[in-house]
């Protein structure tokens, strides 16, 4: 029998910041475990590395492996030596392969203000501080998987096409897993749609509200997406839990990260229904700056935290991660993403490897 504290986790790296920032992310994985959990980290390659090595960005064999562990976490794929692939064999495919391979519906992105960086936001401090929404991004349909899809000639023209489409138990999946995480926060969802243009949204509407229903204790709101992208800059806080399609919810959860101060700073777990899930941070891979120790590694290491959260079941343990972050954060330690315009005397600037190291050295002194 499987020992409790024992665990297996495919480790994809990926490309750029990806692979870069994975090792330092891993180093806090493993401090954290302690002599508590017993870690079990395969790797392989994913995304572009995937490509050069492979010819695809996924191969199967990394599938199933990442089928038989009790997580997946992902640094970030792609590229400009990738880009002008047909997108079939993008980095981005293994990707969305992955995710669909998992069956991993539920995207939980969090926009989590912290205090010291609440100036770094490109909005007013007051706006921001503070702030912690919950994006809920359906993650295996919608308009991303729809069929049919392709670009082809009709009438002597090219012309592109992709299905924007959703069954109702898709939606329902989805709207449960909402409504349950807001019960255990401010108690309040809005459902994001276009409903007054999609039809596919309108059933997206009428689902929810159905759903609702075994949910009277949660309030739930509904907005139209353009209006949210709008209300999100306008007053983030007015939102608890946003639940939205997958690329409504791809859209608006990066909107979300720069109210945070950086897209470096955001992590993401995606989660099927058995709890086994894939963690990856919502940042790219930053090709400009990648291999040069700049790249900020907390959306990663924040990534972590949720990966002991919801398949390791140690939520102590990604409290103690968080509140390591929150901490270095406070003493003024900083990478270029997150360095203010005019910063004090006591913020320090640090590369990727340092910005780890203090985030372990406070790990350990809890
Ligand atoms: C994200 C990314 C991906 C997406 C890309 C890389 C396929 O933008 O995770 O938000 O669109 O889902
Ligand atoms: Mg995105």
């Amino acid at each position: 029998m499987k020992a409790q504290n024992s665990h297996s986790i495919l480790v994809l790296p990926g490309d750029g910041i990806g692979a870069e920032v994975m090792p330092h992310a891993i180093r806090v994985m493993e401090a954290a475990a302690g002599n508590r959990i017993s870690l079990r980290l395969e790797y392989a390659d994913f995304g572009g590395c995937s490509i050069d090595r492979h010819g695809v960005p996924m191969t199967t064999e990394t599938l199933t492996r990442a089928q038989c562990v009790d997580a997946v976490l992902v640094g970030a794929v792609g590229g400009p030596k990738w880009d002008d692939l047909p997108v079939e064999k993008k980095p981005e495919k293994g990707l969305l392969g992955l995710r669909a391979g998992l069956d991993c519906f539920a995207n939980l992105r969090p926009a989590l203000t912290f205090a010291p960086l609440a100036e770094a936001s490109t909005l007013k401090t007051e706006l921001v501080a503070g702030l912690d929404i919950l994006i809920v991004r359906e993650l295996t349909g919608g308009v991303y998987f729809g069929n049919p899809r392709g670009v082809e000639v009709r009438d002597n023209l090219r012309y592109g096409f992709n299905t924007f489409g959703y069954d109702e138990s898709e939606i329902q999946r989805v709207t449960k897993v909402a409504f349950e995480l807001a019960r255990k926060r401010r108690g309040k969802v809005c459902s994001v749609d276009k409903a007054n243009v999609l039809e596919v949204t309108q059933l997206w509407r009428d689902v929810v509200k159905e759903v609702h229903s075994d949910y009277a204790d949660v309030e739930l709101s509904h907005m139209y997406v353009d209006n949210a992208a709008m209300q999100l800059v306008r007053e983030p806080k007015q939102f608890d839990v946003i639940v939205t399609g997958n690329m409504f919810g791809d859209i608006l959860s990066d909107v979300a990260a720069m109210l945070t101060g950086s897209l470096g700073m955001l992590p993401s777990a995606s989660l099927n229904a058995s709890s086994r899930g894939l963690y990856e941070p919502v940042h790219g891979t930053a090709p400009d700056i990648a291999g040069k120790n700049l790249a900020n590694p907390l959306a990663t290491i924040l990534s972590v935290a949720m990966l002991y959260r919801y398949s390791l079941d140690a939520p102590d343990i990604a409290d103690s991660i968080e509140a390591a972050v929150d901490r270095v954060l406070e003493h003024g330690y900083r990478t270029g993403d997150i360095m203010p315009l005019n910063p004090s005397e006591n913020i320090v600037r640090v590369g990727t490897d340092q910005m780890t190291d203090v985030v372990i050295a406070e790990l350990e002194a809890s």
